[in-house]
């Protein structure tokens, strides 16, 4: 189970050597340093030779880092692989992922060389067909995380977008279970919006609320918003605290269950309470 956060986690296009740099120090989780569609097809060429330099004499610290290359079914895919793979990178996200057989073959290319023998994979949730094979791909060798790609399904799905995501929210949840199912991690799509800070803040408590580990952005001043709702509140934190300590004493006089504020507390909530406390010490860890 992975235990690092992915609150919020930022699309950098790859060809802008300002947003680059300027990664180096904002509070995103994770980078999602974009080679597919952020990137225009005249600039394809460039911009990874840009990424690529970045990323080895840039420092992004503890943030984990995803390289999104073309699909390998386009004519740039080979290629982004090719440059990228020099910079040994932690993980490549793969977009337009049907099933597991478009990871086994990326998985495979991994295997070829020596600087990528530790690269996981990650994969876009973005069509129909990836959603419906969303429990093998999570399976899939190297699978470290799921990316929901909202607008890409929606276009898909021929959805329209509403402020509840009801049209959604199937095709949000099969990826979710899927990932749960397999232990990797899930992170919601983009809020178009970028501006709209209360419409982000009601999509970001959704998704949380639904289970996802985080949220992607588009935006630096989407992060703050994300890192706060995706992180445990501070009641939240006092709670887990004081679960623990009365099941310890319960468990001392010899007792099975718990209450606190007037509610039961079994075996079953003192993992979720442990899991809690597990994630704000690797946020605050994030913060050092
Ligand atoms: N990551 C890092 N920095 C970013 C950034 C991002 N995604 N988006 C903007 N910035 C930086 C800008 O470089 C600028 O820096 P500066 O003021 O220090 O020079 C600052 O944040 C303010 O940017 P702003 O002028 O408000 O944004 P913009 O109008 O230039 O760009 C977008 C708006 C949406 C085009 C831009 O944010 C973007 O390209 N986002 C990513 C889109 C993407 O990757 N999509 C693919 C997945 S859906
Ligand atoms: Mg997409």
């Amino acid at each position: 189970m992975e235990t690092r956060p992915f609150r919020s986690v930022l699309y950098i296009p790859g060809s802008k050597e300002r947003a680059l740099e300027k990664a180096t120090g904002l509070a995103a989780d994770a980078i999602i340093f974009d080679l597919e569609d952020a990137v225009a097809i005249e600039e394809k060429s460039n911009a990874r030779k840009l990424l690529a330099e970045s990323l080895e004499t840039l420092d992004y610290g503890t943030r984990a880092r995803l390289v999104r290359i073309n699909a390998l079914s386009t004519e740039w895919g080979a290629d982004d692989l090719d440059v990228i793979a020099s910079t040994r990178p932690e993980a490549i996200l793969l977009p337009k992922v049907d099933e597991a057989a478009d990871v086994d073959a990326l998985s495979r290319l991994l295997d070829a060389r020596p600087e990528t023998a530790e690269t996981r994979i990650w994969a876009m949730m973005e069509s129909p067909m990836g959603v419906l094979n969303a429990h093998s791909i999570a399976c899939a060798p190297r699978m470290a995380g799921f990316i929901m790609g909202t607008n890409d399904l929606a276009k898909d799905m021929g959805a329209r977008f509403r402020t509840d995501r009801l049209p959604l929210l199937t095709a949000l949840q099969l990826p979710l279970i899927a990932a749960k199912a397999a232990g990797i991690v899930a992170v919601d799509g983009v809020y178009n919006a970028f501006k709209d800070a209360e419409g982000l803040r009601a999509e970001c408590e959704q998704g949380r609320d639904m289970g996802f580990d985080g949220k992607t952005l588009i935006h630096p001043a989407q992060l703050a918003i994300a890192n706060e709702v995706f992180a445990p509140s501070e009641g939240e934190i006092n709670l887990a605290r004081r679960q623990i300590a009365a099941f310890d004493a319960a468990t001392e006089r010899g007792e099975g269950v718990a209450v606190v504020d007037g509610k039961i507390v079994e075996n079953l909530h003192i993992v979720t309470a442990k899991q809690v406390l597990a994630r704000a010490e690797a946020i605050a860890a994030m913060a050092e």
